[in-house]
């Protein structure tokens, strides 16, 4: 395979880019031409609903039927095909592995088919860098993204697209599974995260009260907030639920929220950045997007929020990413492997 490219060839608007995203359940195909998103093609998995959470095996089986189609659809749109490619991109790491197999293996017989370079990506990393989509409004470097999915609760620094850190993150539940969770014990199917949001509209957010966890640093804590919010529960009448659904989701909304946002206030205290942004499947829910831009007015911060079809898993962030990786040479063999769990 063509690893060493020769990239004095190639013009940055050259550069076309096929990136997969098979790390959960959603199977997703992106085209990115010259730094620029042309399509992102994202097929669910509405199998997992009546378990109540993601079950390995069956999305691993999706992603398999899925992912041609995917793929055909997202050349289609952008206008381009197979033979058009500069690189190909898969996500790495982290994620559930079967899932991850398929794109990887998917992205590595394309490539090897094609003689086209490979490009691995964190999925972590391009949550963050989901902010770099928008051409007309994004942060300039350094930045602060709170990086909030169903996996993960990150504060993380971005010194340039490939230089991230770390600052901070929970040593237990991931805010996405603090939504999820709190919404099973109110009886609501899986995700739970966008119900308790579309609920919260309509409820007032300060009818109960729960506990904030007191984490040091920039740590975070959620299976506190869990355990909290089942202990009440427990203790009310029969009915109780579907009486003060609305309240219920507004008030554990409410404090997922504030928990996030005084962290993040924190960071920026800390690092003096005013550049920040939110990214993953939480910086989906409104009353986060609607804080953040609170916050940023209050404190004079300058905030960026990806688009809607960015926030959740989606191919376009790995395809950003990867163009990035492309610029600076970084390129995967065809011994690349996925891996459930990475550092950075
Ligand atoms: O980033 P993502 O799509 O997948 C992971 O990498 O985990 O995040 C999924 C998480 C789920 O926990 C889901 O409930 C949550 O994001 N989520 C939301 C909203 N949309 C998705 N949580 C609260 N409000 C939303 N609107
Ligand atoms: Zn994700």
């Amino acid at each position: 395979m063509n690893n060493n490219i020769e990239q004095s060839s190639f013009k940055d608007g050259d550069i076309t880019i096929l990136a997969i995203e098979s790390s959960c359940d959603d199977t997703s195909a992106s085209i990115c031409i010259g730094g620029v998103i042309k399509s992102n093609i994202i097929a669910g998995q509405k199998v997992h609903a009546k378990y109540g959470g993601v079950v390995p095996e069956l999305a691993s089986r999706a992603h398999i039927q899925n992912i041609i189609p995917t793929v055909h659809e997202a050349l289609e749109k952008a206008s381009t095909s197979l033979h058009d490619l500069t690189a190909i991109a898969f996500t790495q790491a982290p994620g559930l592995i079967g899932s991850l197999l398929v794109g990887v293996q998917f992205a590595k017989s394309t490539a090897l088919a094609l003689n086209k370079p490979l490009i691995a990506v964190h999925h972590m990393q391009a949550h963050v860098l989901a902010n770099l989509i928008d051409i007309d409004n994004r942060p300039s470097f350094p930045f602060l993204c709170l990086t909030v999915s169903g996996g993960h609760t990150q504060i993380v620094i971005a010194r340039s697209p490939l230089e991230l850190e770390v600052l901070g993150e929970t040593i237990d539940d991931a805010a996405g599974e603090a939504f999820d969770k709190c919404a099973k014990l109110l009886g609501l199917p899986y995700p739970g995260g966008p119900l308790v949001d579309k609920y919260a509209k309509e409820g007032n957010p300060l009818a109960f009260k729960f506990a904030e966890p007191q984490m040091p640093d920039l740590q975070f804590s959620f299976s506190g907030l869990k355990t909290s919010v089942l202990y009440f529960l427990q203790k009310q009448d029969t009915g109780f639920i579907e009486n003060n659904l609305p309240d219920l989701c507004a008030s554990i909304q409410h404090t997922i929220i504030n928990i996030l946002l005084k962290k993040l206030n924190k960071a920026v205290l800390h690092t003096g950045i005013k550049q920040v942004c939110i990214a993953g499947g939480v910086s989906a829910n409104s009353g986060l997007r609607t804080g953040l831009q609170e916050m940023g007015k209050k404190y004079g911060w300058k905030t960026f929020i990806p688009a809607f079809q960015y926030c959740t898993d989606n191919a376009a962030m790995i395809a950003i990413t990867a163009h990035y990786k492309y610029l600076a040479g970084q390129f995967a063999g065809l011994q690349a492997s996925p891996s459930a769990r990475a550092e950075w």
